[in-house]
Parts: structure tokens; sequence; C-alpha cells
């Protein structure tokens, strides 16, 4: 008696790393790959042993419209539906994916206040992935299979007998199938025979068939639960698996574990969790490293009419050892994103707590931040469902992709295949990553931010988004008070963060105490691609040059103007809702701008120097206003 050998699953958590001393942004941390469970993934497979010709010859005549998997003489309905499966993906076969969410009853009740948060959270996910990706839909309603290593307990192992593979006598302590730890109900499963003798057709039933679930193409097993591992790591807000594939490969069902806590958090963010829905949705549907090995290449330069054949091993170190996946789409989409031909630019997995030769299911976060399949999410507003993260799916076989509504992803635009990398990310060439800890603007320029890092940034830095009052487009945060007058910042929906040592002149006292090069909010307008106008209170619309400097009436110092960051990506806007984004506020940021001031002192000077001396002897300020106040400290 051999089993086949079950296939482990591992446990993606998302969780919130609330206070980091160092870090103090709120991080939503996911560890998919750090806890393992022991869930089984069953794969549909047709158990004959005239399998393997029957695909090929079923894959071929798929193409052919008159063909029906119930032509195949000798086949059980299942088996027969396994095949249907096979089908390579055809044009018209192509729809959007069906994904259709049930909560087992064991999920705790919940309010009606938070059953609200979870459906619509679950609603505006599936809907999203739905409009991403397609699928040859699931024919009739959709039927996982049971795991037969766990009915059975004795297989037919004699090739040349008729049962082959089937199962010749029963488990007597098998109940039931689970998916982690929902209990599959028996509606959403096929039946099992057992044939009791190897070479006869008879069979008995064990279990009878179930209804199934109709128009549906992935069940999405939706537990909320305060469960062990949701108190396990502090605040943990959700894990997936998936559960099933089909006999193509493609998962089926996957459970999504909510923790009951995050939907009763008084900062309770829609928007966040609605980017850890679809995220856990991405992982079960493909974007994990336990699937990579079984993506197929379904492209229409496989081998003439023969369908989709496995891709193999998908990721491998590039020279530098960074690991990668190297898929058509992904590549072209990274080579895209960082405008360079490098053949070497695979889509780079993360390497933190990844064991050499391993992988993560997560990208680099050094190289796609802000991207959905990042490791850590940030502030929901600079989260991107990003074009290589599309491409992965894309390069899965199992869908088709609309990848132009991808997200513009604007870090590392056109930055070059090593951008990102540890060695160029803290020598001050890039604008991305800040040096020191100053303050600035986060690279959308939505927000202020502060030079920081954290452990997947392994020492580069960056501005990240403060924790509170750091949002230019929130008019509430405008600080009122005279006394900060002298900055001139307007805060409101078309507000953005700019560098700037701007210094009223009816705030001389302020002037040279005061300014140092931060971020400020100021209002914009914009005149065409990468062309805008801001205004700072009190003043008119100026021109603000991307790539320069500009200066106001009324005001000392200068403001920088992002070159590429503004009025190019029509989708980086604040949320329209407006409403509150953070999932957690822990710190004050502090509000005196003096903890950056004495180095600031210096790169005002340099600044006001840099206009004075046509902009030569201080060019790095102005080229590099991320890093000023450490360089021209040096000065
Ligand atoms: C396998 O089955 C065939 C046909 O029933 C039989 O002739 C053969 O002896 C069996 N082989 C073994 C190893 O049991
Ligand atoms: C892809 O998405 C774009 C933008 O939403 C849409 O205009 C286009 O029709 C879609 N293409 C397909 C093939 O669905
Ligand atoms: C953020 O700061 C504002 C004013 O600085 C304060 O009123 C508000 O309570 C803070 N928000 C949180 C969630 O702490
Ligand atoms: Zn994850």
């Amino acid at each position: 008696m051999v089993l086949p050998p079950s296939q482990r699953l591992w446990v993606g958590m998302l969780v919130v790393i609330a206070v980091m001393m160092e870090f103090p942004s709120a991080l939503q941390k996911c560890i998919f790959d750090d806890v393992q469970a022991q869930a089984r993934v069953v794969r549909a497979a047709p158990v004959h042993p005239d399998e393997a010709e029957l695909i090929s010859r079923a894959g071929q005549q798929l193409g052919h419209p008159g063909w029906r998997a119930s032509s195949l003489p000798g086949l059980s309905e299942r088996e027969r539906r396994g095949l249907s499966e096979m089908a390579p993906p055809t044009p018209d076969s192509l729809q959007p994916i069906r994904i259709r969410s049930w909560t087992p009853r064991e999920s705790n009740s919940l309010s009606e206040a938070e059953k609200e948060r979870l459906h619509a959270a679950v609603e505006e996910a599936v809907r999203m992935v739905s409009s991403l990706l397609s699928v040859n839909r699931v024919r009739g309603p959709l039927l996982l299979s049971r795991d037969i290593n766990k009915y059975c307990k004795f297989l037919w192992k004699n090739s040349s007998t008729v049962n082959y593979n089937r199962c010749g006598r029963a488990n007597n302590n098998y109940r039931s199938e689970t998916c982690l730890d929902v209990t599959i109900p028996d509606d959403h499963l096929a039946g099992c025979d057992i044939y009791t003798e190897a070479d006869s057709p008879r069979r008995t039933e064990l279990r009878p068939e179930g209804a199934g679930v109709p128009d549906t193409d992935f069940l999405l097993y939706l537990h909320v639960q305060a469960t062990d591992k949701c108190r396990a790591e502090p605040n943990v807000l959700a894990y997936a698996v998936h559960c099933q594939t089909d006999a193509r490969g493609r998962p089926v069902a996957g459970v999504v574990v909510i923790c009951r806590d995050r939907l009763t958090a008084a900062t309770y963010s829609h928007r966040a969790t609605l980017q850890t829905v679809i995220h856990e949705l991405f992982h079960t549907l493909g974007f994990s490293k336990h699937l990579f090995h079984t993506w197929t290449d379904c492209s229409s330069t496989s081998p003439a009419g023969a369908g989709c054949s496995p891709r193999g091993k998908v990721t491998h170190h590039d020279g530098s050892g960074q690991m990668r996946i190297y898929t058509p789409s992904v590549i072209s989409a990274l080579q895209k994103h960082l405008a360079s031909p490098d053949p070497e630019l695979g889509g780079p997995l993360e390497n933190l707590d990844v064991p050499q030769g391993r992988v993560s299911s997560h990208w680099e976060s050094r190289v796609l931040q802000g991207s959905i399949m990042a490791a850590v999410l940030g502030d929901s507003t600079t989260v991107r469902i990003d074009p290589a993260t599309l491409a992965a799916l894309q390069d899965t076989g199992w869908y088709a992709v609309n990848l132009s509504r991808a997200q513009s992803l604007v870090w590392g635009d056109g930055e070059g295949a090593m951008f990102g990398s540890l060695s160029t990310c803290q020598d001050k060439s890039s604008s991305f990553f800040c040096t020191g800890s100053g303050f600035g603007c986060h690279y959308l320029h939505l927000h202020k931010g502060e030079c920081q890092t954290d452990q997947y940034l392994e020492g580069c830095r960056l501005y990240k988004p403060l924790m509170n009052g750091s949002e230019c487009w929130k008019e509430e945060n405008g600080r009122k008070s005279a006394e900060e007058d002298w900055s001139g910042e307007i805060f409101g929906f078309d507000s953005r963060c700019f560098f700037s040592s701007l210094t009223s002149q009816n705030h001389s006292e302020f002037l040279w105490f005061n300014s140092s090069v931060g971020g400020r909010c100021y209002r914009h307008r914009c005149a065409g691609p990468n062309r805008y106008q801001i205004q700072v209170s009190g003043s008119e619309w100026v021109d603000c040059p991307a790539g320069g400097t500009t200066q106001i009436k009324g005001y000392q110092g200068l403001v920088s103007c992002p070159d590429r960051r503004l009025c190019l990506h029509a989708d980086v806007t604040p949320p329209s809702d407006g409403v509150s984004t953070f999932p957690a506020t822990i710190t004050r940021p502090s509000t005196d701008v003096t903890v950056a001031t004495a180095l600031g002192i210096a790169a005002a000077v340099c600044l006001l120097a840099a206009v004075i001396m046509s902009y030569r002897k201080c060019c790095p300020c102005r080229v590099r206003i991320h890093s000023a106040p450490d360089h021209c400290s040096q000065v």
C-alpha cells in the first residue's frame, strides 16, 4: 500500500507591528512563509492508468469545438470533470473569475457592524480580483475533491488492473474534509466510491456526490475567528492557505482567516482590510512559493495545439545572489518598470528570513516597495496593485490578466537595473532613497515623511509617512497656530508634499532658525504631464519646474519641484472617500521641527547659496535634495 505524498501547506499571516521603537510607522507585515500549517492540498487528478495519454489526447481534442469529455468511454463523472479542466484556455472560454465566499457556521458570531465591515471589504476585494483575472470557467457547479489519502485505507496498485489507483477499502475513521480549520460541507464535495475487487467495475458508494457550488471558479472559505494563530503573534490581521487545485493545478479553494480583533478595532480601516484580503487572495490564487513550481505556460508559443506545459522551476538566483522569478511577463514588467533591458531582471523575491537557496512568497521590498505583494504593507494610500504582481498572476498560466489595469508603481520608475540593491541605495544617486533621519516627503508626495528604515529595507532608508497628521490632502491636518504660519503650508485634497525651506518674510524671527529643508504641504495643479504649478499660503499660483526649484514672493528659501512624481500618474490620488486610512496610530509625529534644525541650517545656507551661485558649487543639494542636510553639512 503506497499512498501518494501529500503536500504541505503554509499559512500566511498579516500582522501589524504596532510598536517598534526604531520604526515608528505602523507596518502590516505578512508572514505567509513563517508559519506552517499541516493542511493538505488536494489536487483533483484523474486516476486512470491511461491518464497521461488521455490528457494529451484531450488537450488536442479540446481545441475542437465538437469535443466533449463525456465522449471518452470508461470514465466516471469525476474523471470526466477532471479532464474538462485540462482544457487549455481559449479566448472564448476566458471569463472573469467568479469567487464565491462562504462563511462557515463555526465562525464567531459577529455583530451587525462587524458583519458589515467584513462583507464590504470582502465583496470589494472579490469584485476587484475578478475584474483583473479571467479563467477558463468551471463548467457546472464547482465540486471539490475528497482526499483519497484520508478516506481510503487501501489503493489498488497493480497497474494492469481496471481499478488501478482506485480505492479498495475505506478508512473507517474518515469523517470529513477540512481546509485549514474549516470543515468543508459535504454539499461542496464530490462523492467517492470503493472498488472491492481489483478487476471489477462494481463499486459501492462511500459518500454521495454533493450538489456543488454553482457559478463558482474559486471557493473562498472566509473564517472570522480569534484563533490561536491570531493570538500567537501580536496584532495578526489575517492569514490564508489554498487547499485544492484542479487538474491543471489552478487553486480552486482556499481559506482566509480574518482575526476578529481586526474588525472590532476602533481604528478600523476599510482600505487596509480590503488590501489585506486582496493580498491573501493573491497568495491563495497562485502567488505562493508552494505554487511557483506548478505554474504553467499556456502561451501560443508553446508547442502548437499542445495546450499548456509546465514551466518547471521559475525561481533562480541572479548573478548577485538575488532570488528572482524568471517568467516572460514578469521579466518584461520589471524591464519596463526600471527602464532597463537587462535580461537578469526577473521579479525579485524577498530575501529576509529566507534560508539560502529558498524562496519567499513576497516581492523584495527594496525594489518593489508599495506593491500589494511586498511583505510589508504600509499606509493603505501607498499600496498598489502593481504591474509586476499582475504579470506574475498572468504567468501562472491559470489566468488571463488585464495587465492594463495595473496601478502605477511610482517607486523605482525608470531607475535602472541596479535600483534597490544594497550596494546602491545608500550612495545618494537615487531620489527614492534617503540617508540620515531627516524629514521630507514620501515618494508619492501625498504625505510628509521621515527618513526611516525597517527590517525589510536592510539598511536602505526612505521617507515613510508619519504616524499622524502627515497627509497633505487632509484639510484637518492644517496647523492653525500663528506661530507655525511661517511655513506657508496649505492642507487639502489638492495639496502635495514638497521639499522646501520656505519661511515667510513676515516671520523674519524664524528666518534662520527654522528654515531647514523639510516636507511641507502646498497646493498643486497640473498643467500637463509632469508640469504643474504650486500655491503657498497667501501666494499666487507659480510654475514649479519639475526637477528644479522655485521661489515664492513673500518667502525666503526655495521649494523643490519633484520630477516625474506629480501630474504623471493619474491613479496616484488621495482616497476619494477621505476617510482615515491608517490602521493604527501610536505615536505623534514630532511637531517640533527643531530636531532637524541644526542640520537644516547648513542645508538652508547651501540652498540659498545655490541660487546665488548659479547652482554650481552646491548642485548636489539641488539635485539630491533628499540627502541635502547630510551632504551639505559636510561641505
Ligand atoms: C496484476 O494483474 C494482472 C491481471 O489481473 C495479473 O495477471 C497479475 O498477476 C497481477 N500482478 C501482480 C504483481 O499482482
Ligand atoms: C482591460 O482593462 C481596460 C481598462 O479598464 C479596459 O478598457 C479593457 O477593455 C480591458 N480589456 C479587456 C480585454 O478586458
Ligand atoms: C492626531 O493628531 C491630532 C492633532 O495633532 C489629534 O487631535 C488626534 O487625536 C491625533 N490622532 C490620533 C488618532 O491620535
Ligand atoms: Zn503575504
